[in-house]
Order: C-alpha cells, then structure tokens, then sequence
C-alpha cells in the first residue's frame, strides 16, 4: 500500500510516498523560511503563495521518483494549520485524487506528528497501547491518550502560548533569531556554565493538580530578566529551557501515572530538543515504560509522517472507510 502525502499547514511544502507505513520511496520539500526570516515572522499571505509556487515543481520531483499513479490513496494534512497554506495542499490533493481516481485521506496535523515514531519503530498496538501522547510543537501543546489508531483521548493543553512559540518568542526577545529560534536559544543553553539565574523562572502550573499548560507568563518572566540586563544571554537561555522542560516533564509524569499508559509517544518539532529528550528518557527508563521518541528530521512538520498517519489509521480497512467527500476543507 503506498500513500502519498502532502503537508502545506505552515512554511513548507512537502511531499513523500510511503509505502506500508514503513518505507520512504521518495520525499521532497521546499521551504518559505528566508522570506519570514527577512520579516522577522511568518507573514501567513506570503506563506500561502509560496506554496503555491513550490507545489507543482515539488510534485514534479517527486514523480520523478516515483511514479505518482503507482500509488494507492492521497493523503493531506487538513489542520490546524495556516488556512492559506493549508489550502494549496488540500486542493493539490483533492485534484490528484480525483485525476488518478484514488480515495483522499485527510490528516490531523498533531495526530501526523506522533505518528513519525510509527515509520521508525515497531509501535505494537497489543504491547504498547494504551500510549501516552505528548505533542509540542510551535503552535500546540497537548497531551493526549492514544487508545488504538484513531481512538484518542485529550487530555490536556496549553492555555495560551504553545511550547515552541513560546522558544520562538524568548529567542527573538534574547536576539538570536527572528524567526524560529528554538533550536538557537536551545544551543545558547548548552553552553552555559554555571547559572546564577537558576530556578528563578517560573515554572507556571507544575504544581497544579491538572494537566494543562501555560507558557506566556514564563516569556513575560524572561522578558523582564532580559531588560534588568543583569544576566547573560545564555543564563537566561538554560533557565528557560529548564523552566519548559521542567514543566513538560513533570505534567508527562502527572498523565502517567493517571492512565498508566504502556508507552510514551512524542510528536512536533520541540521533541527536537535535547534536554527534553534526555530528561523524558531518563524518568520514563526509571518507571520501565518505552518511550519514542521521531528521529531529528520527522520531528517537525514532514509528509511522510501525513502518508503514515494514513495508512495506520485507514488501512488495512477497506478504502471504503476513507473519507471521500471532494468537498473536504480545513479543519482549524
Ligand atoms: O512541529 P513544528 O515543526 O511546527 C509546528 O507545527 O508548529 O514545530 C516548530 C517549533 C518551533 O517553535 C521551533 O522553534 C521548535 O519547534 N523547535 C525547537 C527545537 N527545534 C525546533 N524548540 C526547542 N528546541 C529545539 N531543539
Ligand atoms: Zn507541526
């Protein structure tokens, strides 16, 4: 069964055929990002056309490598998204199912993150089901009880500021970077040496017993502690890091030992970082619960985890319980 997936929900196009789940025949992407980077954010209008540019020679490509009526269904990520982009994808797809006369598949942009650690890793719904879901991406936070493929349970979110977005923020206020600094601000940290800044961030609702999540109050924090100018960029950098690290790990452990998952699945580009990695690893390895984590270039947004996401959760039912409908619009 091969899948082709197209993700358009923010600043890249990319496209991928996966075939079972399991192999990347082919995967192509382009970007948008030096036009947000000149304007220190995405403006969403620029982003859109830029999908459209990109689309048809990325499709080319892709059929260069593999060829597109070889495949058995079209998946798309139909949100939440930027509904701009969101809709160049979505109307690719839909014409390229109609075309090559092939069922539409659409894709939960969140759900599509965690399943990346479906095309690495033998996920065994019979062992490691119920998993327990953390998803921390630029614009969400949540976590998640995944049942079996297509049964979820929300458990949790942010109230406000997503993780990333709120990296993203704290990097643009440190000047590291307009524009997606999470991975710079997470560098700066690495590099601290000792912090006389540590623990004196907030670390907003870790002691609540709920599982929601709040970061806006955290940049605010370290927007204040940057203007004293007392501390260096990267003190402040390794506390909010530790600060968002210490929140997600202490809600993930909250969830845990509510649902007593049987494994921990992570999804979304702020899965990247290495702190997080280490600290979920560590604590998940004590309890003995399997964590998966997406390899580096699946944790943020990629077609070939869209064309994944589809096959575990379509098939192998029959194509008949995809949904068809031409009329298929974006989910915010
Ligand atoms: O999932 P994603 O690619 O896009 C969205 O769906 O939002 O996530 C992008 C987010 C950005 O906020 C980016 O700064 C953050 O992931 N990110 C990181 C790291 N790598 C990417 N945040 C912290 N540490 C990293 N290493
Ligand atoms: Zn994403």
């Amino acid at each position: 069964m091969r899948i082709l997936g197209v993700e358009t929900s923010c600043d890249e196009t990319a496209v991928a055929v996966v075939e079972d789940g399991k192999r990347e025949l082919a995967y192509v992407v382009a970007t948008s990002k030096d036009f947000h980077l000149a304007t220190g954010g995405i403006v969403p209008e620029v982003a859109a056309r830029k999908q459209l540019d990109f689309m048809l020679p990325v499709l080319e490509q892709l059929n260069s490598q593999v060829d597109i009526r070889t495949v058995d269904a079209i998946a798309v990520t139909q949100g939440p998204g930027l509904a701009g982009s969101l809709i160049v994808g979505i109307e690719t797809a839909k014409s390229l199912a109609f075309a090559l006369d092939l069922p539409l598949v659409p894709v939960n942009h969140l759900v599509a993150h965690f399943y990346a650690n479906f095309l690495t890793y033998e996920i065994i719904p019979e062992k490691h089901f119920p998993a327990l879901v953390l998803v921390v991406s630029g614009g969400h936070t949540d976590l998640v009880l995944l049942k079996d493929h297509g049964d979820l349970i929300h458990l949790g979110s942010t109230l406000d500021d997503a993780a990333g977005e709120a990296f993203d923020k704290t990097a643009r206020l440190l000047g590291l970077a307009p524009y997606l600094g999470g991975v710079e601000l997470s560098k700066r940290a690495s590099l601290c040496g000792v912090n006389r800044l540590k623990n004196k961030l907030p670390r907003p609702l870790m002691n609540q017993d709920n599982l929601d999540f709040s970061f806006s109050g955290l940049k605010t924090a370290a927007k204040r502690i940057i203007q004293m100018g007392e501390f260096t960029v990267e003190e402040v950098a390794r506390d909010f890091e530790d600060a968002v690290v210490d929140v997600l790990v202490s809600k993930t452990l909250k969830a845990q030992a509510q649902t007593q998952a049987k494994s921990l699945l992570l999804g979304g580009g702020v899965t990247a970082n290495r702190t997080l990695r280490m600290r979920l690893t560590a604590e998940f390895d004590a309890l003995g619960v399997p964590i998966f984590f997406p390899e580096l270039r699946l944790c943020g947004d990629n077609a070939s985890n869209v064309a994944t996401s589809a096959y575990y959760n379509y098939y192998p039912k029959p194509p008949a319980t995809v949904n068809p409908d031409p009329s298929m619009s974006i989910v915010y």
